[in-house]
């Protein structure tokens, strides 16, 4: 099933609630939350994110999807955990090994949270494999984290296709998430490579009927 996961990165404060109101009314899958430490990427979103993360949470009862990229992955978990997510996705790239990596996951899943693994367009995707049973979801960064409204970069959509054949060839069970300069002429593209869950900030938040350019990204 093709998921929608509208990131709110690019909303600004102003205009909060009306967009968040609005996201509910056009059935996005998820809200997407960006949390950037300001070490793991230049940008520190901390603040805006809890504050949106609470904004959301009051006023509607659609998921939450929290993407983070931070250095200290457990105390953005600890932080998160509160607010009941769906899924929390780190990065590989935050950890020093193997066995931080599935200390992680337990942790994320001990608070029955699903947990989900992110790589930057420059990590191999085979880096994860070995961690594929035991995670709900790949995260493949199709642009490289810490901003929105970047250009896709064509060459991620390959590592898409590979992990999905992986997954296939294995019988594992699990969502691929694709994020990073996403809009209705390249989303066709990323589905076909494999992947079911699609973040989208600026396509949507920027567009004048957010439920029109969902409905077109779903189809
Ligand atoms: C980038 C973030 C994305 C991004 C998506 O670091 O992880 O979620 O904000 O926004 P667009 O769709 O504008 O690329
Ligand atoms: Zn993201």
């Amino acid at each position: 099933m093709v998921e929608i996961s509208t990131s709110i990165l690019n909303v600004k404060k102003e205009d909060a609630t009306r967009i968040f109101y609005g996201l509910e009314v056009a059935h996005t899958d998820y809200f997407h939350i960006d949390v950037m430490d300001g070490k793991f990427v230049p940008k520190d979103t901390t603040e805006l994110m809890k504050e949106y993360t609470n904004t959301v949470k009051q006023i509607s009862n659609i998921p939450i999807d929290v993407h983070l990229m931070v250095e200290n992955v457990k105390e953005f978990v600890d932080e998160y955990i509160g607010f009941n997510p769906n899924i929390i996705t780190f990065h590989l790239e935050a950890l020093k090994n193997e066995e931080e990596v599935k200390n992680i996951i337990e942790y994320i899943k001990q608070n029955g949270i699903k947990v989900g693994i992110s790589v930057k367009p420059n990590t191999k995707v085979e880096e994860i494999y070995k961690f594929l049973p035991y995670i709900h979801m790949c995260l493949i960064m199709t642009v490289e984290p810490g901003l929105g409204g970047q250009k896709l970069i064509p060459e991620t959509i390959e590592k898409v296709r590979t992990l999905k054949k992986y997954i296939d060839e294995n019988g594992f069970d699990l969502d691929i998430e694709v994020d990073g300069g996403i809009k209705p002429e390249n989303i066709e593209s990323l589905k076909s490579a494999g992947a079911n869950i699609f973040v989208v900030g600026t396509a949507i938040v920027e567009s004048n009927d957010m439920e029109k350019t969902i409905d077109t990204l779903r189809s």
